[in-house]
């Protein structure tokens, strides 16, 4: 890809004047820089790799707004041994899927985050991850944060770190969350973990550093009830993958828009448009 990249570049110096052609050689030196600069950070680091100390280990865990539990495969993926406390969502069709793919009883479920007495599971949970609904925050969406009922369930997460005071929690949401109202949202919600009584950590990661072939940002804030933990976020791993390996040769017809489509979505008037809106959300 920077071959060609390279390459593409070559071929506009010929029809640029000097400047100009100096402006795209900063350019290439900077992007060459980057990628050789990410190559050295992956080479120290292989985390993923690495042997865990007490491997028969299982870790109680516990999910709020748990959608189809891309946490609980995560640790799937990673050989971690869990045992699921509990976990929730008001969307049937998610339970559907996450009673297929998961151990679970029904007792353990929870439709909507505010039925969870967090009292119950006190310290009896090793980790509470959850993602309230990002929508009110989303840089897609109205971003009205708080004045959104969707932004306010950030307290419930918050209620339930409280009542159940897991070793460690861990929140995380879209990027645009940490600017949402020059900032304002984030520190209330920073303000709040500190009255936890928790040491915490946040970062924005991307998922394209840590093995997926995505480019998606998101906010984590990684808290620990016992403070002299040392924790520091992962460094990023090199991908084994690329989007190409996934995408099919042959697609069937029936999944390209028809012309009529094309020309609705592309309309300038529909282009002033947000995303959600177009698609009716
Ligand atoms: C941003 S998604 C989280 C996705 C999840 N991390 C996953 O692995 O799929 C937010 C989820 O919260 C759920 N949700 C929204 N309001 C809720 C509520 N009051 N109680 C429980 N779940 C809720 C939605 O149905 C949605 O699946």
């Amino acid at each position: 890809m920077l071959h060609n990249n390279i390459i593409n570049r070559d071929l506009e110096f010929k029809q640029l004047p000097n400047e100009q052609t100096d402006k795209v050689l900063k350019i290439d030196a900077n992007y060459l820089h980057l990628n050789i600069k990410q190559k050295l950070d992956f080479s120290k680091t292989m985390w993923n790799k690495k042997k865990l100390s007490n491997p028969n280990a299982k870790i109680r865990l516990a999910t709020m707004f748990s959608g189809i539990g891309a946490v609980e495969f995560a640790l799937k993926r990673l050989k971690l041994s869990t045992k699921i406390i509990f976990a929730s969502d008001n969307d049937k069709f998610v339970k559907q899927s996450y009673f297929e793919n998961y151990k679970i009883s029904e007792e353990n479920w929870y439709s909507d985050v505010i039925n969870i007495d967090g009292n119950k599971y006190k310290n009896k949970i090793d980790l509470l991850v959850g993602g309230s609904p990002c929508q009110s925050f989303s840089m897609i969406g109205k971003r009205k944060g708080f004045a959104d009922t969707r932004g306010t369930l950030f307290y419930e997460f918050a209620r339930v770190v409280k009542e159940s005071q897991p070793k460690v929690f861990i929140y995380e949401n879209v990027k645009g969350l940490t600017n949402h109202d020059k900032g304002n949202t984030f520190e209330t919600i920073l303000a709040t973990f500190d009255e936890l009584g928790y040491k915490y950590s946040h970062k924005i990661l991307n998922a394209k550093n840590f093995g997926m072939a995505q480019h998606r940002e998101r906010i984590f804030v990684v808290g620990f009830l016992d403070k002299s933990n040392d924790f520091d976020f992962p460094e990023p791993i090199e991908l084994q993958h690329t989007m190409q390996d996934f995408l099919e040769d042959y697609i069937d017809s029936k999944y390209y828009l028809k012309e009529k489509g094309v020309k609705f979505v592309t309309s300038s008037k529909n282009r002033k448009k947000d995303t959600l809106k177009l698609m009716g959300i």
